[in-house]
């Protein structure tokens, strides 16, 4: 797996030097800020994601690279901004100190900023056969990183520092601030490749499971694991008191839950049949990941 995940990583990764050029201009600062987080050595999961989506709806990934490189162009910018002060308040990310120690928080800021702006200048320009598919694509991207999303996620996340909260309104939380992208990440490789609504309709409910276990996984990783292989500090959520599947059900628990997930995540391919090999072998990757 190990192989085939630094095959499609070096692929994602050519995109992504393309569409991001150092500039020798008087901004060329912003542009040093937004390389430095977006190339720190990120796991591309959710272009990986997208592709393989595309792949197992009989896509072209032509179409689908330029939405791949913008998701993770914003989930690099995510990151960025969860690691602020203001925030989560976090030194080390991807193995190297974060945007904010490197850079100064005003161009953290501006770095994160110009990595969303830069995504639908992507996107908006990106050749298409179908310009249909495309626009819906484009809503997905912006809908899932916003309000009803990501950011959404993220509101609540803050808002529930310190206080008890519900294991549903757990839930809903991971499927917001990590389920929305990982979701239009699959989504958006479905729509693109023309796929019928039954299939988008499976591969939602495959990202949907696989977004909650990957942040349950992610949560049980900030009390077990090593700072080393994780590239980010552990017990960070303690110190932050944030709400998380640990802090409410433990740890064995979390992992039974992770596991749970995992499994309602596979059984939604069925329908796929053996073209559902990747992703069904990536989320049991994913379970034992430690970074
Ligand atoms: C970290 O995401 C933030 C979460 C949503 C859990 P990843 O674990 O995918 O981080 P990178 O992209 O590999 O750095
Ligand atoms: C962040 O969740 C999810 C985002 C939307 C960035 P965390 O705060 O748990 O992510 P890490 O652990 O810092 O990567
Ligand atoms: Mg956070
Ligand atoms: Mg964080
Ligand atoms: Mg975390």
């Amino acid at each position: 797996m190990k192989t085939e995940l630094n095959e499609r990583i070096e692929r994602i990764d050519k995109a992504l030097d393309a569409y991001l050029p150092e500039r020798d201009n008087p901004q060329t600062i912003i542009y040093t800020a937004m390389r430095y987080s977006l190339f720190a050595g990120g796991k591309r999961l959710r272009p990986i994601l997208m592709l393989e989506t595309a792949k197992m709806c009989g896509g072209d990934e032509k179409a689908v690279i330029p939405f791949a490189c913008a998701m993770e162009m914003i989930h690099t910018y995510s990151l960025i901004h969860d690691d602020l002060p203001a925030m989560d308040n976090d030194n080390l990310r991807r193995g190297m100190p974060t945007s904010h120690i490197k850079f100064g928080e005003a161009t953290a800021i501006l770095a994160g900023d110009a990595l969303l702006n830069k995504a639908f200048e992507i996107v908006s320009e990106a050749e298409t056969d179908n310009a249909e598919l495309a626009l819906k694509a484009v809503s997905e991207l912006a809908k899932s990183s916003g309000t009803e999303g990501m950011i959404g996620g993220q509101v609540i996340d803050m808002e529930s520092e310190g206080k008890d909260i519900s294991l549903d309104e757990l839930r809903y939380l991971h499927l917001l601030k990590t389920g929305a992208i990982i979701r239009s990440s699959c989504r958006i490789g479905a729509i693109l490749s023309g796929a019928s609504e039954a299939e988008i309709s499976a591969v939602d409910g495959f990202a949907a499971n696989l977004g909650v276990a990957f942040q349950i996984q992610d949560d049980i990783l900030d009390v077990e694991g090593s700072e080393e292989e994780l590239g980010k500090p552990i017990g960070s959520d303690a110190e932050q008191d944030k709400n998380t599947y640990v802090k409410l059900v433990g740890l064995e628990r979390s992992k039974e839950l992770a596991a749970e997930y995992s499994a309602k995540a596979k059984a939604a391919l069925e329908i796929f049949g053996e073209r559902a090999d990747f992703l069904l072998r990536l989320t049991d990757y994913l379970i034992d990941r430690k970074s």
